[in-house]
């Protein structure tokens, strides 16, 4: 391992300085293996959230007025210096989140792979010309920075899904405030160094570490300077964020929680469907909006497809992200296994059947083992609730309409999967399911070239792909006139 603690910093970045909080004030980061105390980091307030959103508003002027290509250069160079350092990113990101190295490498590339595209949208953002409507006149549009955006991120990708929202916003000409999770705020100081390695100019990138997140999002939802936010989380933080930020109309794009169905029709390939359900259930220990939570499977494959399932999770090794072999590391906290926890003693109760794991060795700090729940019903909190983590509750179905019902009686709509050869049954499931994701015969649909986002309360807007920029910049419409 190179040296990591170069990219280990325990200050914030704001306007191009590493700064403290005026009184001192620090919160502790712990590594969610063993507790232990990895850094500590400043606990920054309304004051601070304040200045930065200020040096972010002075660093517009110049940023916006740069031609699209400078833009491109700086994040292309962000993104080689993010992957000619990606082992010490990926290593500091399993100190603070937990999950297995190769999970935390494939985040870091991941993170990175957005940067690249989004220096290269840079220079795509096209306006038109539109038929006018009287002979002396000309109608055009163009296109423009939204102005400052605030970016509020989660601790399940603390790399990806801040290059996920600040990529595209530098790109548009937006000057960013990120504010990372509470948890995780190591990886995002990380890219703070790696920003000024860049040669970003200073106030076009801050971070603002604190432990006071109701404090300082109230800040960035209600100060007028702040143009847009950016956001990712639960649907229920989601809601608080777009109602204070009614009072001053501020865009919002919102990445919310999922409930995602996983539907193995009779004609699927089972070996296919258990490769899928191990890609999309276990990801991160089942901390990924888009991991399935509820595996809905035909009643005549039923036997056959849990024998498997179960052979599969068994073998997966639990334990600390940085030992070799890894699959599932700890959750990010306690409260994270007493939740899911409840979930199974829940289930049990209403009369589910624990095929695999199910118990927690409380000898062994934050671990969940990964966990096969059978004959799941609608009743049960784990058919109804986000689980966040490395439970598979499996579902019998019999017809197609009624898993699709099934399916879609959730308020969520962020990501879906279902698994079937029959080409005329992929069309209709694809269109019949209420979400804005649907993996067919995969349970990988994660990538920068495609658009990432959910309907009904999965949120607003859309990340990655030629569509993730948009969702930073204004379209204006101008008429030349008196031709
Ligand atoms: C998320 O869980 O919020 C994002 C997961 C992904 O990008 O695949």
């Amino acid at each position: 391992m190179r040296d990591y603690k170069r990219f280990l910093k325990e200050k914030a970045y704001i306007n191009g300085e590493w700064v403290l909080e005026s009184n001192g004030a620090t919160f502790e980061v712990r590594n969610p293996f063993d507790n232990s105390k990895i850094a500590e980091v400043p606990d920054l307030g309304r004051e601070e959230t304040k200045e930065a959103i200020s040096a972010a508003q002075v660093a517009l002027e110049d940023w916006k007025n740069e031609t699209a290509e400078y833009r491109a250069k700086l994040l292309k160079k962000l993104f080689n210096l993010q992957l000619e350092f990606a082992d010490e990113l990926a290593y500091i990101l399993t100190l603070e989140q937990g999950k297995p190295l190769t999970e935390a490498l494939g985040e870091i590339k991941y993170g990175a792979s957005f940067i690249e595209w989004f220096s290269e949208e840079a220079r795509r953002t096209y306006g038109e010309t539109i038929p006018t409507n009287a002979k002396n006149r000309r109608i055009l549009t163009i296109k423009q920075p939204v102005g400052v955006v605030a970016a509020i991120t989660p601790w399940n990708f603390p790399n990806a899904m801040i290059t996920r929202k600040i990529a595209p916003a530098l790109a548009a000409g937006c000057t960013v405030v990120v504010k990372p999770a509470e948890s995780t705020p190591l990886s995002a100081l990380a890219i703070g160094i790696l920003a000024e390695m860049a040669g970003i100019p200073k106030g076009v990138i801050n971070i603002i570490t604190t432990n006071r997140p109701i404090e300082v999002g109230q800040e960035l939802t209600s100060n007028p300077i702040i143009k847009k936010i950016s956001f990712t989380g639960s649907t229920h933080v989601g809601k608080i964020l777009m109602k204070q930020c009614a009072n001053s109309v501020k865009k919002v794009s919102m990445e919310l929680g999922g409930n995602a169905p996983f539907i193995v029709f009779d004609d699927a390939d089972i070996n296919t469907a258990v490769e899928g359900v191990i890609a999309s259930k276990f990801r991160n220990s089942g901390q990924t909006c888009v991991c399935t939570n509820r595996i809905f499977v035909h009643d005549s494959i039923y036997d056959e497809f849990t024998y498997k399932l179960s052979k599969e999770v068994t073998k997966m090794k639990v334990g600390n992200g940085v030992e070799k072999d890894t699959v599932i590391g700890p959750l990010i906290n306690e409260s994270a296994v007493n939740f899911l926890s409840d979930l199974v003693e829940d289930a049990s109760t209403k009369g589910a059947e624990v095929i695999v794991g199910g118990s927690l060795d409380k000898e062994k700090g934050n671990f969940f083992p990964p966990t096969i729940l059978g004959n799941v019903n609608e009743e049960m909190d784990v058919f109804n609730k986000e689980i966040f983590g490395s439970i598979a509750p499996l579902i019998r179905f019999s017809k197609e309409e009624e898993v699709i019902a099934m399916a879609n009686n959730t308020p969520y709509g962020l990501a879906s999967y279902f698994f079937s050869k029959d080409y005329a049954r992929i069309w209709r499931v694809s269109e019949a399911l209420d979400y804005g994701m649907v993996g067919v015969n995969t349970g990988k649909i994660s990538t920068t070239v495609a658009p990432f986002g959910g309907v009904k309360e999965s949120g607003i807007g859309r990340e990655g792909s030629k569509y993730g920029i948009e969702e930073y910049l204004e379209i204006k419409y101008i008429c030349v006139g008196g031709l």
